[in-house]
């Protein structure tokens, strides 16, 4: 088993490079399948989620080239398989699969996707999206199974702005008959990087980025390029480590647009950053100001960071809140955040953190990507070592995590052990 020691207490000087964005790489590899002829994604971070998709490209038949950070995917061959509980399991995005197959095929097996257990994920406006569009759905045991004779564009209004409904219904229409329009489309960037991708290849889809997204049905889509947009969650985590043990610690390649919630934050406290065209230079802040966050769709603070501001919430003079309001079990790094000598409480969603407390190392174990991430946090501003167990849901997320904090000075590495 692998797991990452920290000894803590290390400042952070020096750049760290950001990474193509998670949440659009795993939905721009399934939405290749769509195109009849190869395509390219450039900036793919190495990641155990980027793995666990080309497995599943390879049951299916596709062509798959690596070459550094550009993936390569042809599917002119591809062949209409059973997504296995084996292989579907392994991550949440395995979910693309129904959208990119029945556009492709009009059919497709799935068993149910994985991913954090970060609360009761459901995937009912995904299958409303699918049957709008004339597809019938049996779940079975523990796969479903979606099919239809031809889908035909229609309007569909999702409940509440969903990511993964949202691309997994622009995945199914691009090449249906006719028009489809989807009401309270989710607006996050990722969105939008998956349907430039999309019209590259010749799709007909407008609004990306907006609640209303248009989708014209189209026959072909051809060979075609895109590059995943930097991963705003990766460079928020930085930043916030930059906020508690930067020495001019330069974040690069960062679209910071896509950061306004997190910066403005973070200057309201007291934190000094130098923002630049493409990237920010941040020092840790003297004395921070308690501060309340509550998660929102995009544009508002991101559910994924929710889980590193807790750390920083800990060095905070007084007592700050944290609402989260996406996913309904989000506090998984409490427990170990207390016992490193946090002083939080949960009631229902949200925390109540009381600040400013010293950190101490201990042994903890990652419940889940951004529950790991906090901890990496925490360890680093701990006195003494940390110890995190159960790093894999660290490592499908944020690449090369390890290498990229050496690198500017911190005491982490990863080692193996029974
Ligand atoms: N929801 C439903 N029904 C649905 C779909 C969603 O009730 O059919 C509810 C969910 O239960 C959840 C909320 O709506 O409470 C948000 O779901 P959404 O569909 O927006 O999220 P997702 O597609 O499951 C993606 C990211 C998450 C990120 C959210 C919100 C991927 C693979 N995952 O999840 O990323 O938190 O959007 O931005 O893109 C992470 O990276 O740590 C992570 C969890």
């Amino acid at each position: 088993m692998q797991k990452i020691i920290i000894n803590g207490g290390h400042n952070l000087t020096g750049t760290i490079p950001i990474s193509g964005a998670k949440n659009s790489a795993v939905a721009l590899i399934p939405a290749s399948i769509l195109c009849d002829e190869e395509t390219s994604i450039l900036s793919v971070p190495e990641i155990s989620d980027r793995d666990n998709l080309i497995a599943i490209l390879k049951l299916l038949n596709a062509k798959v080239t690596i070459d550094n950070d550009t993936l390569k995917i042809d599917s002119k061959n591809i062949k209409n398989k059973s997504i296995t509980e084996e292989l579907s399991s392994k991550l949440r995005a395995s979910y693309y699969f129904m959208g990119a197959l029945l556009g492709k095929c009009k059919y497709v097996e799935i068993a149910l996707p994985g991913g954090c257990k970060i609360g009761n994920r459901k995937i009912d406006f995904h299958l409303k999206g699918f049957k709008a569009l004339g597809a019938t759905i049996t779940e079975e045991e523990n796969k479903y199974i979606i099919k239809a004779d031809k889908l035909v564009g229609n309007k569909i209004y999702f409940d509440f702005a969903s990511v993964g409904a949202t691309i997994n219904v622009m995945l199914a229409a691009v090449k249906a008959e006719g028009t489809t329009v989807i009401n309270n489309a989710a607006k996050e960037p990722e969105i939008v990087n998956v349907a430039t991708y999309l019209n590259n290849m010749g799709a007909k889809i407008r609004g990306a980025g907006t609640s209303k997204i248009t989708i014209e049905g189209v026959k072909y889509l051809h060979k075609a390029m895109v590059e995943v947009i930097p991963d705003r969650i990766e460079a928020g985590t930085y930043i916030i480590m930059g906020a508690l043990l930067g020495q001019n610690l330069e974040i690069t390649n960062v679209i910071k647009e896509h950061l306004t919630s997190l910066l403005s934050k973070l200057n309201d406290i007291g934190v000094k950053m130098t923002i630049k065209e493409n990237s920010i230079i941040i020092n840790k802040a003297e004395k921070l100001s308690p501060f309340n966050v509550t998660t929102l769709i995009y544009p508002g603070f991101p559910t994924d960071l929710a889980q590193p501001m807790t750390v920083l919430m800990t060095q905070c003079e007084g007592i700050s809140i944290l609402e989260e309001t996406i996913h309904s079990n989000r506090m998984g790094q409490v427990p170990y955040l207390n016992s490193m000598g946090a002083d939080i409480t949960v009631r229902n969603q949200m925390a109540f953190i009381k600040g400013k407390t010293p950190l101490y190392g201990n042994n903890v174990t990652a419940s889940d990507l951004r529950a790991g991430a906090s901890l990496i946090i925490a360890g680093l501003i701990a006195k003494g070592t940390t110890q995190i167990n159960e790093i894999g849901h660290i490592l499908r997320g944020y690449e090369h995590i390890v290498e990229k904090l050496s690198n500017v000075g911190a005491d982490i590495k990863i080692i193996e052990e029974e």
